[in-house]
């Protein structure tokens, strides 16, 4: 089971600063299990795992099946919470090597949609040029331009290479059940189509298609990592006692603090197949909680290669952050440091090591360095990088996230921020309905 350890954070806090948050995070979790906080049309996400059924998890699979014996890549269309938990649990779980290494029958998942970059959009048509490819179009409004641009331009590819028909068996919509451009592409041309809850918000989505279906889609079990966020789901449940639940201590210790100057939070890894999870993290925590001018910035880095890099700042810099580290107990291969004769490199002292020995020293060697260095710790440790144990995490981070957000006194589940630059983005490219923005804009460049 995931662990959390938050002794050296707590030690720059008074004694008693994390014991005094207990009753507001209790209420926050009342007020989450009662759905009675702010957002609290956005809580879906909450029993979600505990609410899926074997039947479903069947019918994704069943979807993912299709896609796979068909596709020799599948391209996973989307944005914001509409890919980054699917590309975090297929990264984390990926061979690092995996364009080498995947097996002649195993589609290579691609993901589009997130970026307007012309040379990424070109670049990826060139490469499905001639190749048997599938799309996953996910958007929860259906009607996100990022998504929508990629989505118009490889459904144009796929039937053109494939043929509309051929086209229709192997493009899947993950979007809401009446609503927007994407709704009614799915329901006009026939796709198989999935709907996004009404009350989960996008970066909470990864446990619905919207996250099992790519999932799937790459080889992974996703009834074993609903299974981990199942057992999340208990163990971080309002009635475990305060210092047992980790979510309330991470939402606690967090907002503690917060209170006393700590601004940034640095996720930190020690396994570069999590970086991906970093992104994740740093949507859920940094959408839900960065408004009314509050909030914790979420920030990330991968060790140990960023200790090279923002190592200093971290070590050194202003004092103004903490640190959370996820840990990984145990790599899934072994790897011994091999004995050399002549020694020139001075490295016979780790012959016969692990590597993840000398990761797991460098991992304990900076806590201890940056706690040093006056910058408080909380530790997560998961037992290993597969299925069960990363829907353990996610499902942790999301309760943890919705519990802070609502001691921090923000509504956890909205994104409001998130509009200004559309509505700008709108009236310069001048979409109708844009009229007076654009007037007003073009004014002021
Ligand atoms: O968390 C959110 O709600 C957002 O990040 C959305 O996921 C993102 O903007 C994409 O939206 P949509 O799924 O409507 O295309």
């Amino acid at each position: 089971m995931l662990k959390l350890d938050i002794a050296k954070a707590q030690c720059f806090l008074a004694d008693d600063a994390v014991a005094k948050l207990e009753p507001a995070v209790k209420s926050a979790q009342k007020s989450l299990e009662e759905e009675t906080c702010l957002g609290n049309d956005y809580v879906g996400w909450l029993h979600l795992p505990s609410s899926i059924t074997p039947e479903f998890l069947d019918d994704v699979q069943h979807t993912a099946d299709v896609l796979r014996a068909n596709c020799e890549a599948i391209v996973v269309a989307g944005i914001g919470g509409s890919y980054l938990g699917a590309k975090a649990v297929i990264d984390a779980l990926s061979n690092s090597f995996q364009w080498l290494t995947k097996g002649a029958n195993e589609p290579t998942i691609l993901f589009a949609g997130n970026n307007i970059g012309e040379d990424y959009l070109y670049e990826l048509t060139e490469y499905l040029r001639g190749k048997k490819f599938g799309v996953i179009n996910i958007s929860k409004s259906g009607t996100t331009t990022e998504t929508a641009l990629a989505f118009r331009l490889l459904k144009k590819q796929c039937e053109e290479q494939r043929g509309k028909e051929e086209a229709r068996k192997v493009i899947v919509a993950v979007t809401d059940a009446k609503k927007g451009a994407a709704r009614t592409t799915a329901d006009k041309e026939g796709y198989k189509s999935y709907v996004i809850p009404d009350n989960v918000g996008g970066r909470f989505s990864v446990l619905t298609p919207v996250g099992l279906l790519p999932i799937a889609c790459a080889g992974f079990d996703i009834k074993a990592l609903v299974k981990g966020a199942v057992d999340m789901e208990r163990q971080t449940s309002a009635e475990v006692k305060y210092e047992e639940n980790p979510s309330e201590q991470y939402a606690a210790i967090r907002n503690a603090l917060y209170a006393n100057g700590k601004r940034i939070e640095i996720l930190a890894n020690f396994q570069p197949k999590l970086h991906y999870m970093n992104e994740w993290w740093k949507q859920l925590y940094g959408e839900s909680e960065g408004k009314d001018h509050k909030g914790i910035f979420p920030a990330a880095v991968d060790f140990t290669t960023d200790l090279h890099s923002m190592g200093q700042w971290i070590q050194d810099g202003e004092r103004s952050m903490f640190e959370t580290v996820i840990s990984v107990a145990a790599p899934k291969h072994k790897l011994l440091f091999p004995h050399d004769d002549e020694n020139l490199d001075g490295l016979n002292f780790l012959e016969g090591k692990r590597v993840d020995e000398v990761n797991k020293m460098a991992e304990l060697g900076t806590q201890l360095a940056h706690v040093d260095g006056g910058v408080p710790n909380i530790r997560i440790t998961i037992d290993a990088l597969d299925e069960y144990h990363i829907g353990q995490l996610i499902y942790f981070f999301e309760r943890a996230c919705g519990i802070s957000g609502i001691v921090l006194g923000v509504n956890p589940f909205n994104q409001p921020g998130v509009e200004a630059y559309k509505k700008n983005m709108f009236a310069l490219l001048d979409k109708p309905g844009y009229e007076a923005e654009s007037i007003a804009i073009k004014a002021r460049i």
